[in-house]
């Protein structure tokens, strides 16, 4: 059985982290897996949206603690390990499409990473976030704390990078890591994917483009004009007025 499991329907990817014996934690060769996957998904046109969720009753206590002393030891293993961890979130990050995060239990370290490179975050009441980095005398990436700030602020970042505390679902929600509750978070990230999937997919790539440039302070405005100029360009615009004035919903193509 993999340790990532793929489903597609309706337009809709289901990437499900897959050791629920080990509360989903993540191994080397899963972030690996999991970059590869996330690149795949942007050159997939059957996918319109992807929802990342975990086996059993976790999301994912994080990286896998367990092969630390193995390939993690030391400063250079540890930068290796590291580019593979910001190679999925910035995979995850990077994709064209809608991506939800759907969290039920434990939400951790690597893990908080990996939800919070999707672009929303819906969690079960009970779920339980936190980042222990400080707890193992690790300094939290550049790319995941850069996410954390961009979705807390600054002094929340602090308090839950200094205090290594876990939080629960209603703090996540007060403080903006997570942006959604539901009984069955994966029924209602299914609805929600499915409602965006019905949109231009060229509006939301273009949309997602620039605001992950703004949240990153890095942006590139050829890019952002290419993807205007290429959206205005489309069948799809063309698609758009003609449903407008013929009163009858738009059937998008994402081109
Ligand atoms: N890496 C490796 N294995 C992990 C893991 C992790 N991050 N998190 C949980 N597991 C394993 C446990 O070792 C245990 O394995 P075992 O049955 O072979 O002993 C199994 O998953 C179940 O976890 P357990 O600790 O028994 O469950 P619990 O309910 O007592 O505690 C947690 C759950 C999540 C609080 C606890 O497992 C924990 O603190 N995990 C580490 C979280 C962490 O620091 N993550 C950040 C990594 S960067």
């Amino acid at each position: 059985m993999s340790d990532i499991l793929v489903e597609k329907s309706e337009g809709v990817a289901v990437v499900t982290l897959n050791r629920p014996q080990q509360r989903n934690a993540v191994t080397f060769e899963m972030w690996r897996g999991l970059a590869e996957l996330f690149r795949d998904f942007d050159k997939d046109a059957d996918v319109r949206s992807v929802i990342l969720t975990g086996a059993g009753s976790d999301f994912s206590a994080g990286a896998d603690i367990s092969e630390f002393d193995e390939i993690r030891g030391g400063a250079e293993e540890s930068k290796r390990y590291e580019v593979a961890v910001d190679a999925a979130g910035d995979a995850i990050y990077g994709v064209s499409k809608p991506t939800i995060a759907a969290i039920r239990g434990y939400c951790l370290g690597g893990a908080a990473h990996l939800a919070m490179s999707c672009d929303f975050r819906i969690a079960e009441r009970g779920a339980v976030f936190g980042i222990p980095a400080a707890r193992l005398s690790i300094v939290y990436g550049v790319s995941a704390t850069r996410k954390l700030f961009s979705l807390v602020g600054i002094t929340e970042a602090k308090r839950i990078l200094y205090s290594a505390n876990r939080f629960g679902t209603e703090d996540a929600i007060r403080n903006g890591f997570a942006d959604g509750v539901a009984d069955d978070v994966l029924q209602a990230a299914k609805e929600r994917a499915r409602s965006m999937a019905a949109n231009a997919p060229l509006s939301i790539s273009g949309a997602k483009f620039i605001l992950n440039g703004c949240a990153k302070g890095e942006f590139d405005p050829a890019e952002a004009e290419r993807l205007i100029d290429e959206a205005s360009a489309s069948h799809d615009y063309a698609e758009g007025r003609k449903a407008f004035s013929e009163k009858r919903p738009p059937r998008f193509l994402g081109r």
